[in-house]
């Protein structure tokens, strides 16, 4: 069977990893997850402090970002999971912390490169699903197929406020609300590889489609590319 690329992209907490893993999973395809890099940098500068309340230090986090090793590893349930020199981060990038502060990062093109050099070496021909930003406009142009996912915005912050006060963060709507806006503005706006759709992504607005349903549709999708390649 031909192995292809599919690209991911969309707005925040629209279940784009979700489904990415759920795609790499059935096609035996690596998954990608690449706002968890840029979550990982955006820890290595809160902890290091670059970052703080009041005050980013972005010449120091550049100069700094040699010291940053990024890398996924496949935990004993096969659920790949990504480290930072070396230690497990996949739950501490995930608070609402890293959350204000990932855009900013996101928004230095320094860190792009080294991310996106990255992200396409993870490319070896062998199936990939990776998803993203800018996975289908810049880092993988020429994906077989793309999706551009979107949802409405109270949609997206409560599936992401419902996903944090699970996990025992005590946080408001309306936090969690504005962040979701937020990002989303700092996302489309920002002058290095802004979210956008790409020319000949598929756009689905997943508002009112449940993950199951959703997921049986992008893989049909795929099944028609890999046909294709025949
Ligand atoms: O997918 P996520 O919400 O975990 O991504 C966190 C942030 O990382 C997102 O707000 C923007 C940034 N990001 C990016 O700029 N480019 C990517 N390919 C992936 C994420």
């Amino acid at each position: 069977m031909p192995k292809i690329t599919i690209a991911i992209d969309g707005h925040s907490s629209t279940g784009k990893s979700t489904v990415a893993r759920q795609l790499a999973d059935y096609l035996d395809y690596l998954f990608v997850d690449t706002g968890a890099m840029y979550r990982a940098v955006t820890l290595f500068a809160l902890r290091k402090g670059y970052i703080s309340e009041n005050h980013f230090d972005q010449a120091g986090l550049i100069e700094a970002l040699s010291q940053v090793e990024l890398e996924f590893v496949k935990n004993e349930e096969g659920v790949s999971e990504i480290h930072l020199n070396g230690e497990n981060v996949e739950k501490a990038i995930r608070t609402l912390e890293v959350s204000e502060f990932v855009s900013p990062v996101s928004t230095i093109s320094e860190v792009r490169k080294k991310l996106v050099e990255q992200q396409r070496k993870l490319d070896k021909g062998q199936g990939l699903v990776m998803d993203g930003r800018d996975i289908g406009t810049v880092v993988f142009p020429k994906a077989q197929l793309k999706i551009f996912m979107t949802a409405a915005p109270e949609v997206r912050a409560r599936r992401r406020y419902d996903e944090l006060t699970a996990r025992g963060h005590q946080l408001s709507f309306e936090e969690v609300f504005e962040n979701v806006m937020e990002r989303d503005r700092i996302d489309s706006t920002r002058e290095d590889s802004p979210l956008r759709k790409a020319a000949d992504a598929i756009e689905m607005d997943n508002s009112e489609t449940n993950q199951e349903d959703q997921f049986h549709i992008i893989l049909q999708l795929a099944k028609d590319r890999i046909a294709g390649r025949i």
